[in-house]
């Protein structure tokens, strides 16, 4: 029991180590809105999308670098919605719409960090 617990403990910590790293710093002072309204880009990235899209998009992880992509608007929001099989997993059923806008509105604002 005792070994379990301890597997069950370390990985989020692990995980929020390296989460910590990858938060963007335009991200500070971001309210997510109950409502859902507006909500936090920045965050999302450093938790959800984060292991596959490193630094905030800025930098490829296990998925291509999001930053500067090539890709129209309609092909990013095909494949948040829809993912890609093996690939990336299908987010078209956990953000509405507008929602979505507001991630590919956070994608084309990406820069490299400053300093
Ligand atoms: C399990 C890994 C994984 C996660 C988690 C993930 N992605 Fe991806 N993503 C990928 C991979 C791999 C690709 C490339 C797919 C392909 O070959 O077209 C991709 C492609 C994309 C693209 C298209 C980029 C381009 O120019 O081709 C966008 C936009 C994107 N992801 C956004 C997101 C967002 C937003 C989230 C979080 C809500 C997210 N991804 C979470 C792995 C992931």
């Amino acid at each position: 029991m005792k070994s379990n617990l301890g597997k069950m403990t370390l990985l989020p910590a692990a995980l929020a180590v390296s989460v910590a790293c990858a938060v963007p710093v335009h991200a500070q002072s971001a309210t997510p809105a109950p409502d859902g309204e507006t909500f936090d880009v920045g965050q999302l990235f450093a938790t959800t999308c984060g292991w596959c899209h490193s630094d905030g998009g800025r930098a490829a992880g296990k998925g291509p670098q999001l930053m500067n992509t090539t890709h129209d608007d309609d092909y990013l929001r095909s494949r948040i919605k829809n993912g890609k099989p093996g690939a990336m997993p299908a987010f078209g059923e956990t953000f509405s719409d507008a929602q979505i806008d507001q991630i590919i509105t956070y994608i084309r604002q990406l820069k490299p960090h400053e300093g």
